[in-house]
């Protein structure tokens, strides 16, 4: 009987790493996201799965790509795919970048080390956030792939000047300057919780500690999560800028630290203060676009911050051609928000992107099986745009163009 069953059915060997199970049953980004709800605790889950108000320019980031379709053409030899692409002069394996993201840690105890890595091994630019709990020196000493550093600009422009020194030295490549922080969204999730970053380990993350006791006690076994590149600046400059060292209101810190008057004056400030290749990440009008491509900017990133910002903006697959069609050429295009496909991208990149960023993917990814987390999310994006450029009969990343989607 048994003899006869092990011959229809094959079983399959047990996986003994945990990790390694865990995360050969994310099939897509969707279950990566599901595993980290389970393992972090609620308001670190919602701070990193939020968005602001009622979350709709969440909701149409997603649904807009959704409603669009891919023309299929057939018979056009796709036997050799080839994802490549150029982004900033340099070549990566698919039109992907890591989107710089705040506190990482809360995600996985070895956050942006552990992303720079995995990016690093993938070909992609790795962007690091300001508001990073490692420092540029430290994903310097870790990451020999390409290193993004992304500043908000501080009302003590010594604190960004002194960021931007810092990242020269450890050999960043190219600066984003976020454009759509003038101040901190509305993020009603973490307003309810009253969440604070560092979080705060209250009688409730006590609760929800009982619930989820591997974070509580890898959040206890490492280094204190602070904000490291604003510490490490306020020691150079013995200035007394708050680094997170105690725990802070995001909203209150920002809007405080962070200068709303920020202007185009600012952007050529930081420009006299960076020599490298500078991104506007934030645009989402074709008017602005124009102006950083009237200024020589080098790149922009269409993006409404994954909808944390201002809830009634754009879904950002919908400015990619009309921006394309008017600035493509003259400035490189990236685009966030959304973006949780290999289809995602290619449609993306049809309108006129020249690459797509990724932020919560990564992040889930990271709270879900750390770096090899980061790892399995990666290769899911580079054979999910090479499976969807075999089935759309496009066998290289230069042929796809606006032809290829419909609405
Ligand atoms: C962000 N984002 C962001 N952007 C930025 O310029 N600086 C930052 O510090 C952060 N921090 C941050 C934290 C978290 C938890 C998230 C989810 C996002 C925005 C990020 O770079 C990117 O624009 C969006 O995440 C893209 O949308 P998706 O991919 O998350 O849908
Ligand atoms: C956020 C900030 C840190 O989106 O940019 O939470």
């Amino acid at each position: 009987m048994l003899e006869s069953l092990r011959s229809v059915v094959s079983l399959k060997p047990i996986e003994r790493d945990r990790t390694v199970r865990r995360l050969s049953s994310a099939a897509n980004v969707d279950d990566l996201r599901a595993i980290a709800k389970r393992r972090l605790p609620a308001g670190v889950f919602d701070y990193i799965d939020g968005a602001a108000e009622d979350e709709s320019a969440m909701s149409r980031n997603a649904s807009r790509f959704g409603d669009r379709t891919l023309v299929p053409r057939v018979l056009k030899d796709v036997s050799e795919i080839d994802a490549s692409t150029t982004i900033l002069g340099g070549r990566a394996p698919m039109p992907l970048i890591i989107a710089p993201t705040g506190f990482p840690r809360i995600a996985h105890p070895d956050g942006e080390l552990a992303t720079a890595r995995a990016a690093a091994r993938a070909g992609i630019p790795f962007s690091l956030s300001t508001m990073g709990t490692r420092s540029i020196e430290e994903v310097a000493g870790v990451c020999d792939g390409r290193k993004w550093f992304q500043v908000y600009v501080w009302r003590d422009r010594e604190l960004t000047k002194d960021m931007l020194a810092r990242c020269k030295e450890s050999g960043f490549e190219a600066l984003y300057i976020t454009v759509d922080t003038a101040v901190l969204g509305r993020r009603e999730r973490d307003v309810r919780r009253g969440m604070s970053l560092p979080p705060k380990l209250g009688l409730d993350t006590f609760i929800e500690g009982a619930m989820r006791p591997g974070w509580v006690l890898e959040f206890l076994r490492n280094d204190p999560i602070v904000f490291s590149n604003v510490a490490v600046s306020t020691q150079r400059l013995s200035n007394s800028t708050e680094d997170g060292s105690s725990a802070v209101s995001l909203a209150e810190y920002i809007n405080s630290q962070f200068d709303p008057r920020l202007s185009w004056d600012d952007v050529a400030w930081i420009r006299s203060n960076w020599d490298g290749p500078v991104i506007l990440k934030g645009i989402q009008s074709v008017a602005d676009a124009k102006i950083a491509a009237d200024e020589g900017i080098e790149a922009i990133a269409l993006s409404n911050h994954g909808g944390r910002q201002l809830d009634s903006s754009p879904a950002i697959i919908d400015l990619v051609a009309p921006v394309a069609d008017a600035v493509g050429g003259d400035i490189e295009i990236y685009c966030d928000g959304g973006v949780r496909r290999g289809s995602d991208v290619v449609k993306a990149v049809a309108l006129g992107a020249n690459a797509c960023m990724i932020g919560r993917p990564h992040l889930y990814a990271l709270a879900a099986g750390g770096e090899a987390g980061v790892d399995h999310v990666l290769n899911f994006f580079q054979q999910g745009i090479e499976q969807t450029m075999a089935l759309t009969g496009i066998a290289s990343m230069s042929d796809a163009d606006q032809s290829i989607v419909s609405e």
